[in-house]
């Protein structure tokens, strides 16, 4: 990313370039590594609810869901194998993310989403033909190898690609890529799920080899960043490539910044520890808690599990489906509703409106659960209209995160960081999402069994406690390039202690070394 720049009258720095076809074909192909992504979190909650696929790998599930509505419900699913196919992916896929940073930094952005494309495709083949539950483990284990190679590095080639003008719309891009992926696996999973013979979970899971094959493609075409090209000491190809991609000739200045750039980071020994400094307490904070609260929001028991839950409260597995791709395409418009007015109306507000929203449905949905099924979990006749309100609050509760905490969850964290602590420091995001992820997705279905639908008030409650912590710790970015950020932990009332004047060590601050000598900052 670009450290430095050319600064202006108003503090602001520019580069020449604009956004070139070339780049945004480079950008909306890179970004399909969201779709892969997206297509797992949307595939396994409807594989799992159908019943053929239930039969012939988990047998035991499959009889409890047959027995009837008089046995305790919130159990029907309690299976550790069940939630071991879904949370292994993201066990697999926190490991190779690791091994894909060095990857990523030694041989180029390009390889590592090679990697993932093609550990991609054997995964989805694997789960396609799958026989026994252990081809399904292992296929889903590749799946994770793959994600985990392509999230760590097909956002940081897209924001090494992206103007920076346009990095925070093409940073929630990738995230309406996930959210296409969740929409995409869930109407297929709806049309699969109705294939006469019992074998539409196969399409449903095999059919992850599409996104994975336009990812593998794409990385054989796709150029290298001119970051990455300079990291490896290719600082004639960079120059080049990066004419190309800006389309302009002069492109000295964020060249330059890109050397001086790429020198500082490598002069930084132990980029680890150095993230243990004093100064960087407010970035490593955020770093860890941002993607803890995203995923203590609870949105990935609906994503992996809606069909699931739906069924759980009633639906037969056809309406269950369908619900899925409602809250689904909730999902997707709702992210571009963030698009819109994440530069507008700021973060905090959308964090705090989206956390209210949650909080509200969260409440709503526990009182209806726990109205109908009580603690015994035998629900009786399911009346429409509560179908209808328990989904119509479901959606609320959806859109509320996919405007606030999908997309900002990792554009907040992206955009915090000084760039010596930047590739660290998004890897620690990274890695306690995926923990997380995995957390969740392990333990919702036991969860659900004990706790029934006071599962919902724990992440009520977790909800409350993410908005008063973004409330008092989280400064507004809104506005304010990269470079400069240095000033919202200096001027805020908690994080100014850790934050002295002139120690924050940031891309401006570096770029002065070398070709920012000459420019005044304003
Ligand atoms: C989260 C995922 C979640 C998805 C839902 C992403 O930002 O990281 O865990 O499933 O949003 O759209």
């Amino acid at each position: 990313m670009a450290g430095g720049g050319f600064v202006v009258g108003d503090g602001q720095k520019t580069y020449p370039g604009k956004l070139t076809p070339f780049v945004l074909f480079t950008c909306v192909v890179a970004a399909m590594g969201g779709l892969i992504f997206g297509y797992d979190i949307g595939i396994s909650g409807g594989v799992t609810s159908m019943p053929s696929f239930l039969r012939r790998f988990f047998p035991s599930v499959y009889r409890k869901q047959q027995e009837d509505a008089t046995t305790n419900q919130y159990c029907q699913y309690d299976s550790p194998t069940l939630t071991l196919f879904t949370s292994s992916l993201y066990l697999a896929a926190l490991i190779s993310s690791l091994v894909a940073s060095t990857v990523t930094r030694k041989f180029g952005r390009r390889l590592s989403m090679l990697f993932g494309g093609i550990l991609f495709c054997a995964g989805a083949l694997i789960n396609g033909f799958a026989k026994h539950v252990w081809m399904l483990i292992v296929g889903r284990i590749l799946l994770g190898f793959g994600i985990g190679f392509a999230n760590q590095s097909v956002p940081l080639y897209l924001s090494e690609m992206a103007p920076y003008k346009y990095r925070g719309a093409l940073n929630i891009g990738f995230q309406l890529s996930i959210t296409i992926g969740i929409l995409v696996a869930e109407v297929l999973n709806y049309f699969f799920a109705k294939i006469k013979g019992g074998w539409g979970w196969r399409l449903s899971l095999g059919g992850a080899v599409v996104p994975a094959l336009i990812i593998t493609l794409g990385s054989l075409v796709l150029p290298d960043t001119p970051n990455s090209m300079i990291e490896r000491g290719k600082h004639e190809k960079a120059k080049t490539k990066l004419r190309r991609i800006r389309g302009v000739d002069d492109v000295s200045q964020e060249f330059d910044d890109l050397v001086a750039a790429s020198k500082e980071s490598q002069s930084i020994e132990h980029p680890w520890t150095n993230l243990l400094r004093r100064k960087y307490r407010p970035h490593l904070t955020m770093a860890i808690m941002i993607p803890f609260f995203q995923q203590l929001t609870g949105i990935n028991v609906i994503m992996f599990y809606a069909p699931v839950l739906f069924n759980t409260i009633g639906f037969t597995t056809d309406a269950s489906l369908m619900s899925a791709v409602v809250t689904g395409s909730v999902n997707v418009a709702a992210t571009l509703v963030s698009i819109y007015g994440v530069d507008k109306w700021g973060r905090r507000f959308l964090f705090l409106e989206g956390g209210t929203q949650m909080l509200i449905c969260q409440a709503v949905v526990a009182a209806c659960i726990g109205a109908k099924f009580g603690v015994d979990g035998t629900p009786g006749e399911l009346p429409k209209w509560y179908a209808i309100v328990v989904v119509t609050f479901i959606c609320i509760y959806v859109a509320g995160f996919a405007w606030s905490w999908g997309p900002l969850g990792w554009l907040v964290p992206s955009e915090i960081f000084p760039l010596e602590i930047r590739s660290a420091a998004q890897s620690i995001t990274v890695s306690v999402n995926m923990i997380f992820t995995f957390i969740i997705a392990q333990i919702f279905l036991t969860m659900l069994c004990h706790l029934k639908f006071g599962l919902f008030l724990v992440f009520a409650f977790f909800v409350i406690v993410m908005s008063i912590f973004v409330y008092i710790f989280l400064p507004e970015t809104k506005g304010i390039p990269i470079e400069e950020m240095g000033q919202v932990w200096r001027s805020h009332w908690y994080w100014s202690r850790f934050v002295e004047d002139g120690e924050y060590g940031n891309g401006l601050e570096m770029g002065k070394s070398s070709s920012n000598q000459g420019t005044k900052h304003v």
